[in-house]
């Protein structure tokens, strides 16, 4: 039987995690687990109810009372609170440029990290995020540690919000992101840095094909 191993995918915003992660699922006929949808999830409904964004232990009571439920489909991923699908509404520029605030808080962290956990409990998934290879999944067989150039990841994110209809610029992204990434990589829990047995992958230059492949090749490897 084939062995269903973890594979772990961290990186900033824009390395094209979600993009690849779902191609090799894909293809591996794994689960594809989008942790950053999760933050973006209590983030929107933490906006929705006038929460204020330092208020963990706010946050944290209201997540108590919050159904979060991620659903496979053949785009992606489908994200429900509370039964109702954000999967759009969690990608707003409000959303995004709060979201670092919210998954600062140790103890919102610690809520989600069980869940992912329990999610990837029998293997065969392909999560990505921010902390899976140095916390969420330390076990995983295989790690990849995600990135480009900040100029090339705006580049992309504002020919994604071109498809979305939403207005941006890619100097305002390249901004956007360059504080996010600061946020997420010197925040004190889980912040985002590459695990010691991660490997590293540079898509500047690779097509989404290109970068998918080599993580399949790696997973085959592994499996084998
Ligand atoms: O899609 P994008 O790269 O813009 O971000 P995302 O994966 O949706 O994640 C949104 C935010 O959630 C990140 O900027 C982090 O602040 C947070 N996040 C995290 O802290 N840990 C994770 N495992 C995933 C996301
Ligand atoms: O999940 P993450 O924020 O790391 O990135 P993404 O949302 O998967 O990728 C951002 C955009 O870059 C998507 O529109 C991808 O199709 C695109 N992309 C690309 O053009 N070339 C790559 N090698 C990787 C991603």
């Amino acid at each position: 039987m084939v062995k269903k191993i973890q594979i772990a995918i961290d990186g900033p915003a824009g390395a094209g995690k979600s993009t690849i992660a779902k191609i090799v699922a894909e293809a591996l006929q794994f689960t594809y687990i989008d942790t950053g949808a999760m933050y973006r999830a209590v983030t929107y409904k933490a906006l929705n109810e006038n929460i204020q964004l330092h208020d963990a232990k706010s946050i944290e009571t209201m997540l108590q009372n919050t159904t979060i439920t991620l659903k496979p489909s053949e785009q992606g991923q489908i994200v429900f609170v509370d039964g109702q699908n954000v999967s759009e509404a969690i990608r707003s520029n409000e959303v995004t440029a709060n979201v670092s605030e919210v998954a600062a808080h140790a103890n919102i962290r610690e809520i989600l990290v069980s869940m992912q956990q329990k999610l990837a409990a029998d293997g065969g998934v392909v999560m990505d995020g921010r902390d899976i290879a140095t916390h969420v999944l330390k076990d995983a067989e295989l790690k990849i540690f995600m990135s480009a150039t900040v100029e090339e990841r705006a580049r992309r994110r504002f020919l994604d919000n071109e498809r979305r209809g939403i207005p941006s610029t890619i100097a305002t992204l390249q901004q956007e992101i360059a504080l996010r990434d600061k946020l997420d990589s010197e925040r004190e829990a889980s912040p985002l840095i590459q695990a010691d047995d991660a490997l590293f992958l540079d898509t500047t230059h690779l097509t989404i094909e290109e970068a998918a492949q080599e993580i399949i090749e790696l997973a085959q490897q592994k499996m084998s």
